[in-house]
């Protein structure tokens, strides 16, 4: 059987204007480091995307997870890129790379990942979902309704080949622990652990008994990265990215695709900071301005085949989202008119990973004890 590996690594390598979108040298670029390693043999194929200010990197190839070359692959060309965004003196050049030299693994190195090794189906279809200006648990919301939610899922409870449900690898990304759970058995556990979004976070999914997909294999993988606690100072949100597989035994496309149609609030935007409504939008609109969001999200479709990339379609570029964007504008305004007070503003634990510290520092004399 036919093993293939998709990786989806992405970084922040410089924004114009402000952090607002990618420049597009920095996708020819990095579109001309991924050809070459094609035409070497390391990459089956590869797409080269944005959303907001990151630059993504999608590549299908035969070496598994974690692999050296692989990842050296993506920081040279994000290397390659930066060196780019401060020739034209792009803002933030380079600023996800926390290392100066590449070490065995991109993990930790400030770029975000998700990437999964599995066995191509006779049709395989993978939606590649990519956000800004939020943070990796604005997964748990989506990837719950798609695999554990059967007033989202009809296939949860109509497809025979779904109705034993799903396991959930959730991370507890403050103490670096990690648990299994089953759904439906564990269901209520994993939403007592998951609506705490900051700190567990959905890592991946895996099929159950019922499912003819092997059990070892995930169909599901989001990007866990926390920058704030490899840099150990505010360097932006890790806006996340994720693989979902679809159909044949797994939730459809458009079960996939349902969660977005609520423009459900996530932390982020600006400054990281602030809640906001995560809005579903096209590729042509995958550029932050208003407040330096909304915090946004597009998806883009294939089909695999022998580890090619068919496609990308763009998936959230459809008038049936049009909606949840509406919505999340409503939200938007509603939410800003309370600048700069909470729940518009995160909660002080929240803010502890923004820049908000070094002003309460300045503050530390002035404050007098009471009696
Ligand atoms: C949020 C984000 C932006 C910046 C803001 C200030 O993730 O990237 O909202 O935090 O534009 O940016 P600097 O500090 O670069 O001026
Ligand atoms: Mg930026
Ligand atoms: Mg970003």
């Amino acid at each position: 059987m036919e093993k293939v590996s998709v990786s989806l690594i992405k970084a922040d390598v410089g924004g114009i204007p402000g952090h607002s979108t990618v420049h597009p040298k920095l996708k020819e670029k990095a579109s001309e480091c991924l050809a070459e390693a094609k035409e070497k043999g390391l990459l089956v194929d590869y797409r080269v995307l944005h959303v907001g200010d990151d630059l993504q990197l999608l590549m299908s190839h035969r070496k598994g997870i974690d692999s050296e070359e692989i990842h050296k692959l993506a920081w040279e060309t994000f290397e390659a890129a930066t060196k780019i965004a401060k020739e034209l003196k792009l803002h933030g050049a380079g600023q996800d790379l926390l290392s100066d030299a590449f070490s065995g693994n991109i993990k930790g190195m400030g770029p975000g990942i998700a990437e999964m090794e599995f066995t191509e189906r006779g049709s395989e279809t993978l939606v590649a979902f990519m956000m800004d200006k939020t943070e990796p648990g604005s997964f748990n919301f989506p990837i719950y309704k798609i695999f554990a939610d059967p007033f989202n899922t009809a296939g949860l409870i109509i497809d025979p080949l779904l109705i034993d449900g799903f396991v959930f690898e959730v991370w507890n990304i403050k103490e670096r622990k990690r648990i299994f759970l089953k759904c439906p058995e564990d269901l209520y556990l994993l939403l007592s652990l998951i609506g705490a979004k900051s700190k567990y976070v959905i890592k991946s999914v895996f099929p159950k008994d019922s499912s003819p997909l092997p059990k070892d294999e995930p169909v599901a993988v989001v990007s866990t990265e926390k920058l704030f606690f490899i840099a150990e100072k505010y360097v932006g949100k890790d806006d996340p990215v994720a693989l979902v597989r679809a159909q044949s035994g797994l939730p459809a496309l458009g079960e996939v695709l349902e969660p977005f149609s609520v423009p459900y609030l996530v932390s982020g935007w600006m400054r990281g900071s602030h809640n906001g409504p995560l809005m579903p939008v096209s590729f042509k609109d995958a550029q932050c301005t208003r407040f330096d969001g909304p915090p946004r999200v597009i998806a883009a479709g294939f089909q695999i085949s022998h580890g090619n990339f068919i496609g990308p379609i763009d998936l959230f570029d459809d008038p049936a989202f049009d909606l949840s964007r509406k919505k999340a504008l409503e939200l938007a305004d509603y939410l800003r008119v309370q600048g700069p007070f909470e729940p518009h503003r995160l909660p002080p634990e929240e803010m502890e990973y923004t820049t908000l510290p070094g002003v309460l520092k300045k503050l530390e004399t002035r404050f007098e004890e009471l009696e």
